[in-house]
């Protein structure tokens, strides 16, 4: 089934292998996505398949990794055209996931503010910065404005991306970042319209689909879930009361896709451990959410078929594969071996181990 056809948002994708948004950090100094990093998604689309880009911090007060790329400012559309050109070049659909990583930042990176969450809660976790990797900087409580801005940084990253000719958007509310945090009431303690209830810890959520969906429809945003993750110190009391309920509220926007990642990984790490873990999140959130879900976590070929046999997704993304295998979609279809990923490289560096894994054809030739 990976290499059947499937309608998602406007788009009519030829097969059902998807890039997720894989943080490398390699922007210019400026926060433009570079040119190298428009060859590597370049190299990685395919006629009709779904690219999801990396992580685009929506503001100054957003970012937390040195070389991750911006949205936030007009200068950053030049380099997200670039790689709208080139996958497009080669019939790809491309979609920007946009990002604020919350209480998971530093004072040297966010122009010297503490982090913003829904509420104080102390978190260890390093980010890099200038200075390499460090521990985050204490936070702070996000007031009614901080959210309304929030919202609007959003909507304007949002505009810049379709600006660069991005096919759509995909809001980051996993892997412990703001928009989950507000979600998950390990981090939310709020008592105003935005925490408490499910509805209210949604609220900046619903409200950020909201104004990102003004500018060119639902139908080009999706977003990503992390229901049983445990990146960025996330938890909650109840997480399938809290993700159902978020999936059905989802339902009323006709979104492009629902983006999950599987309770087996955890922000980039293997949880294989954990399959056990309930809620399985997309057969589980499958009950509760009306269209398009994209799995995510630990899949190989033999996982993916299967996930689309049972029913439980319609798309499967492959994250560290896909970084050594710019031809994923061909060798899943024919079979053929995948190239081991090189972890050293994941986050910053150059070339290496990035725009240099070769498709199969050139690998075997350089073997012979
Ligand atoms: C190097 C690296 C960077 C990542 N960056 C992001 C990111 O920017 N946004 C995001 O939502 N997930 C990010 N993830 C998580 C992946 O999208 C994916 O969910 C995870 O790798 C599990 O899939 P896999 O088992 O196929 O690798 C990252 C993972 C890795 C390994």
């Amino acid at each position: 089934m990976l290499f059947s056809p499937i309608q998602v948002g406007p788009f009519e994708l030829k097969h059902r292998v998807v890039m997720p948004p894989l943080t490398r950090l390699r922007a210019d100094p400026d926060d433009t996505a570079s040119a190298l990093m428009a060859e590597h998604y370049t190299q990685r689309a395919s006629n009709g398949g779904l690219i999801i880009v990396e992580s685009a911090m929506i503001s100054i007060e957003a970012r937390a990794y040195l070389g991750a790329p911006g949205l936030y400012d007009d200068r950053h559309v030049a380099g997200y055209k670039r790689i709208a050109d080139g996958v497009h070049s080669k019939k790809g659909i491309v979609f920007a996931q946009l990002a604020h990583n919350g209480r998971a930042s530093h004072v040297d990176m966010n122009g010297s503010v503490p982090p913003l969450g829904p509420s104080v809660v102390p978190l260890d976790a390093t980010v890099l910065t200038p200075s390499g990797w460090t521990q985050v900087s204490p936070g702070r409580a996000a007031t009614l404005d901080d959210i309304q801005r929030t919202i609007r940084d959003f909507r304007d990253a949002a505009r810049r991306a379709f600006d660069a000719g991005m096919d759509g958007v995909e809001l980051h509310a996993a892997n412990g970042y703001l928009l989950d945090s507000f979600l998950q009431d390990g981090t939310n303690h709020r008592s105003d319209l935005y925490g408490g209830s499910v509805e209210n810890r949604a609220r900046i959520l619903l409200e950020t689909i909201h104004a990102v969906a003004s500018l060119q429809g639902a139908d080009r945003v999706g977003v990503r879930l992390s229901p049983s993750g445990e990146w960025n110190g996330i938890s909650d009391s109840d997480p399938e009361e809290t993700f159902g309920r978020i999936a059905e509220m989802l339902n009323r926007y006709g979104l492009a896709y629902l983006h999950v990642i599987e309770p087996r990984v955890n922000g980039d790490d293997d949880h294989a451990d954990r399959t056990d873990r309930r809620p399985v999140a997309s057969a589980f959130l499958r009950k509760h959410f009306d269209g398009v879900i994209i799995a995510a976590g630990g899949f190989d070929g033999v996982g993916a078929e299967a996930i689309l046999e049972h029913g439980d997704a319609d798309l499967v993304a492959f994250g560290r594969h896909f970084t050594s295998n710019p031809d994923l979609p061909e060798r899943l279809r024919l079979g053929l071996p995948l190239t081991r990923y090189d972890r050293s490289a994941f986050w910053g560096g150059d070339a290496r181990s990035y725009t240099d894994f070769l498709p199969w054809r050139e690998d075997e030739a350089v073997a012979a």
